[in-house]
């Protein structure tokens, strides 16, 4: 059901200049595609996310908290319901020194990855490198437990504070949380509608001390090996597909299927890493859907190996 007019003055009336109506996603993701959200909102505080989704929930709207835009792909019709933006309100980094159980560092759900990482390294606090060049934020990481061969967030994460749809605060540890591969579960109690998920607010990250130098040293040439082997400005949302069970990832079998520089409109199977798509320029969220399907069904065709999104497709 569309925002009915209460919802937009009350949006109005509550956020004032925070909130925009009918904002084209395409701004606000790294693929730069993507139709509008009905409501776009970026609460700046605590308290006014908590007010948001308590009233989307009493009022049967749904909601998608957004982190960084770096990992969706929103399809050409757009979001209905909110998205809510996070990073304004839940952009603080503190590290609790605990000398029994090492460091721990609390991260807000809405601080990017290149921040968390720039400062576990300043501080000599090993764990992190995995995360160096993925550009999520600490929410939208953990929530598809972000991660590169050498580690995901599911490694690091002690505990998590939730907010839940009707408004209460939760506390999870990581005990209660299931991770797997690029997934993870909320925790067997928690019942929610689809589209009202409980909101990662911030987390406990545990990691260890190291020499500094060493530290950065490792930072520095995985960020090369990134540079090198990704399309690191191109207009993206990372890695298209999951790598599947077996011997050879989804690069590797979409670059043996001959599809690098394959283009549909202006989405292209990038020609470094075959398992990026990029816009080019212009694509539109059907183009790069399309040239999913494309590279989806002639994988299948060659090597009868089913591809599975990593990216989320919403709307
Ligand atoms: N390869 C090819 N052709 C290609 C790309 C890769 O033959 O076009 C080969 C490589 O030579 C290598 C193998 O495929 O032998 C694996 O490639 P790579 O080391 O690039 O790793 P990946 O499995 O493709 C994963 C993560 C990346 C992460 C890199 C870091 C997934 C789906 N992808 O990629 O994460 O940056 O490891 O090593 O797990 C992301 O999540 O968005 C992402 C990019």
């Amino acid at each position: 059901m569309p925002l009915d007019t209460t919802t937009r003055e009350w949006l109005t009336d509550t956020f004032a200049d925070d909130v925009r109506f009918e904002e084209p996603m395409s701004q606000h993701t790294s693929f730069r595609v993507g139709g509008p959200a009905e409501a776009l909102v970026r609460p700046k505080g605590k308290g006014d996310l908590v007010r948001l989704v308590q009233w989307a929930t009493e009022h049967g709207i749904g909601y998608m908290p957004l982190g960084a835009g770096s990992n969706i792909l929103v399809r050409q019709k757009g979001i209905r319901g909110i998205v809510i933006m996070l990073d304004s309100c839940l952009a603080s980094i503190v590290e609790n020194k605990t000398p029994s159980d090492g460091p721990c560092i609390t991260a807000g759900a809405g601080v990017k990855l290149a921040g968390l990482c720039t400062f576990a390294l300043k501080q000599g606090l090993e764990g992190l490198n995995f995360a160096l060049g993925i550009p999520g934020t600490v929410g939208g990481s953990i929530r598809v437990n972000a991660g590169t061969p050498d580690g995901c967030m599911g490694d690091v994460v002690v505990s998590v504070n939730l907010l839940m749809p009707e408004g209460s605060l939760r506390s999870v540890e990581k005990t209660e949380l299931v991770f797997s591969y690029r997934k993870m579960d909320w925790p067997s109690d928690t019942a929610f509608e689809p589209g009202c998920e409980p909101i990662i607010l911030e987390a406990a990250l545990r990691l260890k001390p190291a020499d500094r130098h060493g530290l950065k040293k490792e930072a520095e040439q995985i960020m090369q090996q990134r540079k090198n082997h990704q399309p690191w400005t191109a207009k993206s949302a990372g890695c298209i597909f999951k790598n599947p069970a077996g011997e050879r990832s989804a690069g590797q079998l979409i670059d043996m299927a001959g599809l690098k520089g394959k283009r549909i409109g202006d989405a292209e199977v990038s020609t470094l890493h075959a398992n990026f798509i990029i816009n080019k320029g212009r694509a539109t969220a059907d183009d790069v859907l399309n040239l999913v399907d494309l590279v989806r069904s002639t994988v299948f065709q060659r090597y009868q190996i089913e591809l599975e999104t990593e990216v989320r497709i919403v709307g």
